[in-house]
């Protein structure tokens, strides 16, 4: 385990959005290296990029043409050596964006498969042997290739599936996992891992890790052999490095070898998993209108939903690895769409003080809004979380010196559209009480991703919520009416506390109240 991941607090970058050094109109990575001090000293010391790789940016990036080219809108590849060698110098680490379960179809791996006679690469991606758009309940396409056979995408059209082989090939055209040219393939990907890491990269967040082997048995074991086997690789090689998987299933990704896995819904081909973006986030219902995110003051949101699912994963993993919270993503609609101010300042206390290696998504630390925008490279519903960085007022939010019709999506251009400028001055801002979380969580290793977690409260439909990490016992009251609750007998002094109203949320004698609204942390009182 690289140790370095215990202590790290990431800052997610959606590389188009962040900041646009060249005044084109799209953020770059000469943009971020300039940006380097203000996401130190918000109090993140790790960094994820998304897809920042040559490619037609069908899905924003997703679908990669070269895996070892930055694409020339974000810089060189040089400029991306710049990036991390400036970032380590702050002691920011930079993970990349590892996509290894699909290129895009204009990679020349695929240029290559689709020819209709076989070749080195026929069997890099997976292909049908007939005419149809559904095989063994994937989804194929036809009518894009001379081949007599259609192909398996992962996602969208333009993302053709690699092929890792099938757990119980039943088709002529399955090819086992142990099959030569599945070897290839995940070779290939270790390659890819490689010529990162060797240019001072310091691991991957990976796409889909639980995509690979296709037909999977119900315990993902196919694909986990891969992932056991890469890292392997890592720990003779790259011991330093760190794989972080878009699986949304902990104690299977983290069984498989990952350092840590995020908490999201997502379908991992044994049936939806349905946790932290559901219970405590609600992210969907949130553009749907049935709110139920645990955070509302007036919501219907029931933390021990979130628990029970949860809790048997960190029990599970929390010797082996982390999970990962969230603030959001690039993929879902951000908090603050119907979150207010302080709702979004009680969920990121929550996230920045529960084990695991927390995730913030840039512009989420000002409560940047989702706005209803028109699809851009992909992105659907997406479009409205992946909009320009809010820097300070004036021209396209300090963003970009383009002409604004230039932009790669429009800033908020609502008058009280946050920024990061006006947040600074203000110490009641959110930006300022992220940085508050993060200086404390940084400052105390019980409120770190390591410490245990003890479930003091936690009532269905019934606040507060309260939990102890160490020596310090934490609470959250999201209902707009106060709440108390017994905890075990214990006194606690007020470390951390951010409420609404003026009278005092308390830890006495075995009794937390919590006005409306508020959130809390005490270290306790050695008796
Ligand atoms: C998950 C990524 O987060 C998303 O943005 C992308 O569209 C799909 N995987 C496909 O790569």
């Amino acid at each position: 385990m690289p140790a370095w991941l215990d202590d790290a607090v990431f800052y997610e970058i959606y590389p188009q959005s962040f900041y646009d050094s060249n005044g084109d109109g799209v953020g770059d990575i000469p943009g971020i290296l300039e940006k380097l001090d203000y996401i130190r000293d918000l109090g993140c010391s790790a960094l994820w990029l998304n897809p920042c790789f040559d490619s037609p940016f069908k899905d924003a990036g997703y679908d990669i043409r070269d895996y070892k080219l930055i694409a020339p809108r974000y810089g060189t590849n040089d400029d991306i050596v710049r990036l991390f060698t400036e970032a380590h110098k702050k002691g920011i680490r930079v993970l990349l964006d590892l996509v290894p379960g699909h290129t895009s179809e204009e990679h020349p791996w695929f240029r290559k498969s689709r020819e209709p006679r076989p070749n080195e690469y026929w069997n890099r991606y997976i292909w049908t042997d007939r005419w149809e758009t559904w095989a063994s309940g994937l989804k194929t396409i036809l009518g894009e290739a001379d081949r007599n056979a259609s192909y398996v995408v992962n996602f969208f059209k333009s993302q053709p599936a690699l092929n890792y082989g099938f757990f119980k090939p039943d088709q002529a055209w399955q090819l086992p996992m142990d099959h030569p040219d599945c070897a290839v393939t995940r070779e290939a990907m270790k390659d890819v891992m490689r010529f990162w890491l060797n240019t001072g990269c310091d691991g991957f967040r990976v796409d889909m890790a639980s995509s690979l082997v296709k037909f999977d048995d119900p315990e993902n074991s196919g694909t986990a052999g891969i992932w056991r086997d890469v890292r392997a690789m890592l720990d003779a090689e790259y011991p330093e490095a760190a794989i972080i998987a878009e699986w949304s299933h902990p104690r299977r990704a983290i069984g498989a070898g990952f350092h840590g896995d995020f908490l999201l819904a997502f379908t991992d081909g044994s049936g939806s998993q349905s946790l932290f973006r559901d219970y405590v986030m609600d992210a969907e219902n949130r553009v749907t209108g049935e709110d139920r995110s645990f955070f509302k003051k007036d919501g219907k949101g029931d933390i021990r939903r979130f628990l029970d699912e949860y809790l048997p994963h960190y029990e599970a993993v929390k010797d082996k690895g982390h999970i990962s919270l969230v603030t959001g993503n690039h993929d879902i609609p951000r908090m603050a769409l119907n979150f207010s101010p302080q709702e979004l300042a009680l969920a990121y206390a929550f996230i920045f003080t529960m084990p695991g290696v927390p995730f913030l998504y840039y512009g989420d630390e000002i409560g940047m809004r989702y706005l209803n925008l028109l699809s851009k490279e992909g992105g659907y519903h997406r479009t409205g979380s992946r909009t320009p960085m809010q820097w300070k007022n004036g021209r396209n939010k300090g963003f970009s010196s383009a002409p604004a019709d230039k932009l790669y999506l429009p800033v908020d251009a609502s008058p009280d559209a946050p920024t990061v400028e006006a947040q600074e001055k203000d110490p009641a801002s959110l930006l300022n009480t992220v940085k508050a979380l993060l200086a404390l969580r940084r400052a105390e290793k019980d409120l770190g991703s390591t410490a245990n977690l003890k479930i003091l409260y936690a009532e269905p439909g019934k606040p507060p919520f309260i939990y102890r990490r160490g020596s310090f016992v934490i609470g959250v009251n999201p209902g707009k009416e106060p709440a108390e609750a017994p905890v075990d007998g214990l006194t606690g002094e007020p470390v951390y506390v951010l409420a609404a109203e003026p009278e005092p949320c308390m830890l006495e004698r075995g009794l937390c109240r919590m006005t409306g609204q508020s959130f809390g942390i005490w270290k306790l009182r050695k008796n």
